[in-house]
């Protein structure tokens, strides 16, 4: 980021039309980043677009998580929902963020996740067993939806029975992650944190008497013995881990398989060459992601390469934008699962809030793909792609139908 003496105000011609915006985002990206660093969206919201101020403005000082701001900006100022917001790791800081961060960290360690592997194999093979005789899906209802459901309440150890009235509501109280939610949304928020605040207390407390062998035995084990998090605080981490780890895998998984079919020779050498698998999932996270961006609120002027992002204003950090940035990846507008990935691929984020679920979801994302490709190479769109809308926070992704061949399996 280079730094003026004097950084002028972002001029008036680069406040976007937000309804235009999360229509073609990647056209007025392209259009703007040569010109500009930031973008106003007209709500007042700034947007950082280029691939290295993105990464630069994710660990600088004078940036930081929006802990209530936006919360109590759409009317929360109270209830379940307020108490998640205002207790979630995702959007605190210093001290408070490392102390609700660190207990979970091991779990989701690249060994403990990677142990997961067969079984989130089996899961996604067991899911296209179900639908296999019928020929053709809803893909995000049929599949997408229920590989990240069941991989958590897996490990969580939700019964069965339960899977789908909790997958509903983790589903339905994922927006309140998106800064896009209204205030009319909240009535039906709190109600939903409401229902998923017990259900996890009673997941705690049933732990709590009858120690299993899982997570969440470890999970309350550990939170004895340190003593460091207070009942509200331990049970919103499994609920942001619940929330943060659904939409988002969700709608990459739908992402990823519309863009292979649409991208039919690659689809193919997939199918043809397993080895190929880890790269399409990072390529597909790159060129379409399922989470466009991530916000921040600024404490301190800060100016990028001579223009004014001013104290006191939420910032969206387009990861959107910077995975198409020219300075980041050549050619950056062309799909290509075969490209090189920077180890830490900017889909998660970075800094000390960068993903805690990448490597469980790259599990998931690259099993997922796996399943569909041996047991239906002959998968094809039934319709057009996938329909994602959004261009900031996790995307609503929507629409695929897909069909496929019997007797491929
Ligand atoms: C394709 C799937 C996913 C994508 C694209 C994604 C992306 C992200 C991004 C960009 C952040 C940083 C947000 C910020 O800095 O404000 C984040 C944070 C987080 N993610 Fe993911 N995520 C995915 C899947 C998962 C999964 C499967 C889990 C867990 C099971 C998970 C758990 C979390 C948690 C707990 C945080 C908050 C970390 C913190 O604040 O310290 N995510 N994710």
């Amino acid at each position: 980021m280079s730094e003026s003496p004097s950084p002028s105000p972002l001029s008036e011609q680069y406040t976007i039309n937000t309804a235009l915006l999360n229509q073609h985002p990647h056209e007025l990206f392209r259009r703007y980043r040569p010109v500009t660093p930031l973008l106003r969206r007209d709500d007042g919201i700034y947007i950082g677009i280029r691939a290295r101020d993105v990464e630069a403005l994710t660990t600088d000082p004078r940036t930081l998580q929006l802990e209530t701001q936006i919360a109590r900006a759409r009317g929360v100022t109270d209830g379940p929902l307020l108490q998640f917001l205002e207790n979630t790791m995702l959007l605190s800081n210093g001290v408070q963020h490392r102390r609700r961060r660190v207990p979970l960290v091991w779990a989701f360690a690249f060994n403990s996740v990677t142990a997961l592997r067969p079984q989130i194999r089996a899961l996604a093979e067991h899911l296209i067993d179900t639908h296999y005789h019928r020929g053709e899906m809803d893909f995000i209802a049929d599949f997408a939806n229920w590989l990240p459901a069941r991989v958590i309440s897996a490990i969580l150890g939700v019964p069965e029975v339960d899977i789908p009235d909790f997958t509903r509501r983790v589903y339905s109280l994922a927006r309140a992650l998106s800064s896009s939610f209204s205030e009319a949304d909240v009535p039906h928020l709190q109600k939903v944190a409401g229902e998923l605040t017990a259900y996890v207390r009673d997941l705690l407390d049933e732990r709590r008497l009858h120690p299993r062998e899982d997570f969440l035995s470890s999970y309350v084990a550990a939170l004895q013995v340190s003593e460091q998090l207070s009942p509200v605080e331990a049970l919103t981490q499994i609920i942001t881990v619940l929330l943060a780890g659904s939409d988002t895998t969700r709608g990459a998984l739908a992402i990823q398989t519309s863009l292979l079919l649409e991208h039919r020779e690659q689809w193919d050498a997939v199918c043809r060459d397993s080895a190929l698998i880890p790269g399409a999932v990072l390529e597909c996270l790159r060129y379409e992601p399922s989470v466009g961006s991530f916000a921040r609120v600024t404490v301190d002027d800060i100016p990028l390469h001579g223009t004014l992002l001013p104290r006191g204003h939420v910032v969206s950090l387009s990861t959107l934008a910077a995975m198409r940035d020219p300075a980041l990846y050549a050619d950056p507008d062309r799909f290509d699962i075969r490209r090189t990935h920077a180890r830490r691929h900017l889909a998660f984020g970075g800094g000390v809030h960068r993903c805690l679920g990448e490597t469980l979801a790259k599990i998931e994302l690259e099993e997922g793909l796996r399943a569909l490709t041996r047991r239906l190479p002959t998968l094809e769109l039934d319709g057009g792609p996938a329909v994602v809308q959004g261009s900031g926070g996790i995307r609503l992704v929507k629409d695929l139908r897909v069909r496929w061949a019997r007797g491929a399996a």
